[in-house]
C-alpha cells in the first residue's frame, strides 16, 4: 500500500473510532489501540509534511499558545432570539399569537409547525466548512465579528473535521459548545483533589475553555457541541424546513440532539415545553430551556427580524438553576467513610425545581478559595440530580458581621461532631476524617460492611441491607456487637427466616477464628489494605506491638511510609477505637498465626497496580482503594516491579513508560472485568 493510502486509511479509521467514542457513546476498540493508530499516523505526518492536511485527526491535539484572538467577521450576523420571559404555558401561547398575527392568519386557518428544540446553555460558535473541510471557528462576540477559536474547536472530538456527504462550497453549521454534567463534575473532582480551580458551572467551564489561548489547556477540559441552525451557505442545496435542515446536518456527522420535535400549533409547544421540564433533571447536559422555530423557512423569510432578534423564534426558559440567598450558618457533616464536608444551611431558595435549604462546600479548601462565611450572600446551584452546592459569594453584599474565615478544626475544636473522636486531615489530602471508624455512629454501617467483607472477618450473609437494619435497630453499634447477638434479636429482622438466622450467627461464630492479618484489615484503618495488614501482620507478629508501634518502627514495615504510619497512629490513639478491639478480643475473636497463607488469592492479591489518565466509572482514589481492599499496591510510578498499568483517558507519559517497558496494559473496561472477575 503507498504512502498516501495509508495516511488516509489511517485518518479514516481514527475518525470512525472518534465518533463511536465521542457522538455515539459506544468505543468499540480499546483506548490502547486507537492510540498505536493515532501514534502511527502523527509520525508519518511528521515524516512527511507534505501529506498533512488542516482536516486529519492529529490537528486535534492543539498547536502553540496565541497572544490574541483573530477578529472574524461574520458572513450572515449572529443573532439571539427573544426570551419569553413568563415560564408557564401562557408563554408559547403567546409566542403562536404573535406569529399568527404578524402572518395574517385568522383563527380558521390551519395550526403552524413548529420546530422544538432544546436551549443547550453553552457558548454559540459559527464552524465553517469549505468543501465540507472545516477551516475555522469563531465565536459569536457582538454578532458582526467574532474571535477565531479554530485551534481549540478542533480539540473538542465530536466536532467533524470533515463532513460526510457534503462538499458544498461554504456550510456554516452554528450551534452551541457545552460541557456535559459529568465531565463538568469529573474535572472538578479532579481539580478538588489537587487543590486547584474549580469550574463554577459547565458555561462557564465551555466558555472558559474555548477562550482560551492555550489550545493544550483547552483540550484537557472536556467539550461538546450541538448544531441548532446556518450561517453563510453557498453551492448547497437546502432543504424547506428547519428541522429537515438538522436532520441533514446529522447525516453529514455533525452531532444534532435527538430531543427534538415538530409540533403544531401552541398546544404542541405547550406539550414539548413540559415534556422536556420533566425530564431536564435526567439529561446528561445544563438547559436553561426550550427553543420554539416556525419550521418552514418560507415562512421564516417572510416573518423577518425585529431589532435583531427573528421574529420567528422564541426561548421558553424554565426555572434557574441557580439563585442568590443567605448563608445561616455552616455545618460539618460526617460521611459513611468518616469524611467531614462543610455543608451551608441556607435561607431556603427556590433553585433547579426544588425548595434547598442545604448546599454542600465540598471541604475545607474550597470554602477557603470561595471565602464562604456566616452571613454571606452566596449563589447556589443545583442542576440534575447532583447535589446542591455553594458556587460563590457575592461579596458586594457581605455584612459587616459576617463570620470569620473557615476554619474545619477550629470550628469542631478537633473533634468529630457525631462521636466526639479526633480528626485528620493527612498530608496532600482536601479532607478532614474522623479517625473513630469503628465506634462512629455515622460509619457504623460501613465499618460492619468492611469487618464482615470476604478478606476480611469473611462472614457470609451479612450485606448491606442487614447491616443497615442491625445499626438502624441500634442492635450493633460496633462490629464487636456482632458477636453478642442472639437467635431472638437476628429472627426478628426483616425477610429473616429462621434458618438464615442460623446460618448467619454459625458464620458469625465461625468467623472468630481468623488471621492476625485479616484481622488488622478488617479494623478498617485508612490507608491499610489487605496486603500493607499482611505485611504488618508479619513485621510485627503481635497485635500489642503493632498498637504500640510509633512512627520510625511503622516505617520499617515495607511499603509503609509517613501518610500509612500516621493512619495506624491516629487509628490506634483514638481510645474509643481500642474500646471496641479490646470488646473483640473479649468476645473470643483470636488468630491462628500459621493461617495466614490462607487468604484466598485472586488476580489482585501481591499485585503492583500504577493508575493512570481519567477513568470514567470512578475516581483514581476510589480505584486505589479497590485494589488495595483486594490485596493489590498501588504505585505512583511505572518500573519493571509494576505488573499492570491501568490507562483511562488521556494517559501520558506512564502509558509510554509501560508500552516500553513491556508492562501489561490494562483499559478501563479490561479493569472492570477484571474487578468483576473476583
Ligand atoms: S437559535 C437566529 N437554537 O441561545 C437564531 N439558539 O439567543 C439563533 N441557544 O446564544 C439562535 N440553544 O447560542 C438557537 N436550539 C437553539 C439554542 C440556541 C441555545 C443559544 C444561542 C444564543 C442564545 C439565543
Amino acid at each position: 500500500m503507498d504512502l498516501a493510502t495509508r495516511i488516509a486509511r489511517l485518518r479514516a479509521e481514527i475518525e470512525r473510532h472518534n465518533h463511536a467514542y465521542y457522538v455515539l457513546d459506544t468505543p468499540v476498540i480499546p483506548d490502547a489501540e486507537y492510540d498505536k493508530l493515532f501514534r502511527e499516523l502523527q509520525t508519518l505526518e511528521a515524516q512527511h509534511p507534505e501529506f498533512s492536511t488542516p482536516d486529519s485527526p492529529t490537528r486535534r491535539v492543539g498547536g502553540k499558545p496565541l497572544d490574541a484572538f483573530a477578529a472574524v467577521r461574520h458572513a450572515v450576523p449572529m443573532l439571539s432570539i427573544r426570551t419569553e420571559t413568563d415560564i408557564s404555558d401562557a408563554g408559547a401561547i403567546a409566542f403562536d399569537v404573535r406569529v399568527r398575527k404578524e402572518l395574517g392568519l385568522s383563527e380558521n386557518e390551519a395550526p403552524i409547525e413548529y420546530a422544538c428544540e432544546l436551549k443547550f446553555d453553552g457558548l454559540a460558535i459559527n464552524l465553517r466548512y469549505e468543501c465540507g473541510v472545516l477551516v475555522e471557528a469563531a465565536t459569536r462576540g457582538d454578532g458582526e465579528t467574532g474571535e477565531d477559536v479554530t485551534q481549540n474547536v478542533r480539540t473538542i472530538h465530536c466536532i467533524p473535521l470533515h463532513l460526510k456527504g457534503c462538499a458544498a462550497e461554504v456550510l456554516e453549521v452554528r450551534g452551541e459548545v457545552y460541557m456535559s454534567r459529568k465531565d463538568f463534575e469529573r474535572y472538578n473532582e479532579r481539580q478538588r483533589e489537587q487543590g486547584l480551580a474549580t469550574l463554577v458551572n459547565p458555561r462557564n467551564g465551555a466558555a472558559g475553555s474555548i477562550r482560551q489561548l492555550d489550545p493544550a489547556l483547552a483540550a484537557r477540559r472536556p467539550l461538546s457541541f450541538f448544531a441548532y441552525g446556518l450561517g453563510e451557505t453557498r453551492g448547497w442545496d437546502s432543504p424547506v424546513t428547519h428541522s429537515a435542515v438538522l436532520d441533514a446536518l446529522a447525516k453529514m456527522s455533525v452531532p444534532v440532539s435527538d430531543e427534538r420535535a415538530v409540533v403544531r400549533g401552541a398546544e404542541g409547544m405547550v406539550k414539548f415545553h413540559r415534556r422536556i421540564a420533566a425530564k431536564r433533571d435526567s439529561l446528561p447536559f445544563d438547559i436553561d430551556g426550550v427553543v420554539y422555530k416556525v419550521n418552514s423557512l418560507a415562512l421564516q423569510t417572510e416573518l423577518g427580524f425585529v431589532s435583531r432578534e427573528p421574529r420567528w423564534a422564541v426561548a421558553h426558559k424554565f426555572p434557574a438553576e441557580e439563585q442568590i440567598t443567605v448563608v445561616h450558618d455552616i455545618d460539618i457533616q460526617v460521611g459513611r467513610t468518616g469524611k467531614l464536608t462543610p455543608v451551608a444551611k441556607l435561607e431556603p431558595v427556590f433553585v433547579g425545581g426544588t425548595t434547598v435549604s442545604n448546599a454542600t462546600l465540598h471541604n475545607e479548601d474550597e470554602t477557603r478559595r470561595k471565602d464562604v462565611r456566616i452571613g454571606d450572600t452566596v449563589i447556589v446551584r443545583r442542576a440534575g440530580d447532583v447535589i446542591p452546592e455553594v458556587v460563590g459569594v457575592v461579596i458586594d453584599r457581605r455584612p459587616a458581621n459576617a463570620g470569620e474565615p473557615f476554619d474545619l478544626f477550629k470550628r469542631l475544636h478537633g473533634k468529630c461532631p457525631v462521636c466526639g473522636s479526633r480528626i485528620v486531615r493527612e498530608e496532600g489530602e482536601a479532607d478532614w476524617r474522623c479517625t473513630g471508624g469503628l465506634f462512629c455512629p455515622a460509619q457504623r454501617v460501613q465499618a460492619l460492611l468492611h469487618f464482615a467483607s470476604r478478606r476480611a472477618m469473611d462472614i457470609e450473609g451479612l450485606g448491606y441491607k442487614l447491616a443497615e437494619q442491625l445499626v438502624d435497630g441500634a442492635i450493633v453499634n460496633t462490629p464487636a456487637d456482632l458477636y453478642k447477638l442472639g437467635m431472638p434479636a437476628v429472627a426478628d429482622l426483616d425477610r429473616m427466616g429462621e434458618k438464615s438466622a442460623l446460618n448467619l450467627l454459625e458464620a458469625i461464630e465461625h468467623s472468630k477464628r481468623t488471621t492476625l492479618a485479616r484481622f488488622i484489615y478488617a479494623l478498617g484503618i485508612r490507608n491499610v489494605g489487605e496486603a500493607t495488614a499482611k505485611d504488618l501482620a508479619r513485621h510485627f507478629g503481635k497485635l500489642e506491638r503493632l498498637m504500640k508501634a510509633d512512627e520510625v518502627s511503622l516505617q520499617q514495615v515495607p511499603d509503609v511510609g509517613p501518610v500509612v504510619a500516621q493512619s495506624i497512629i491516629a487509628f490506634f490513639s483514638e481510645p474509643h477505637n481500642i474500646e471496641v478491639v479490646k470488646a473483640l478480643l473479649a468476645h473470643g475473636v483470636q488468630w491462628v498465626e500459621h493461617e495466614a497463607q490462607a487468604v484466598r488469592e485472586s488476580p489482585f492479591s501481591g499485585k503492583t497496580f500504577v493508575l493512570t489518565g481519567t477513568l470514567t466509572t470512578m475516581t483514581r482514589e476510589q480505584a486505589k482503594e479497590k485494589l488495595e481492599a483486594l490485596g493489590s499496591k498501588v504505585s505512583g510510578s511505572v518500573s519493571k516491579k509494576t505488573d499492570y498499568v491501568v490507562a483511562g483517558a488521556e494517559a501520558g507519559s506512564k502509558l509510554d513508560k509501560a508500552h516500553e517497558l513491556g508492562v501489561a496494559v490494562l483499559d478501563e473496561q479490561q479493569f472492570l472485568t477484571l474487578l468483576e472477575s473476583v
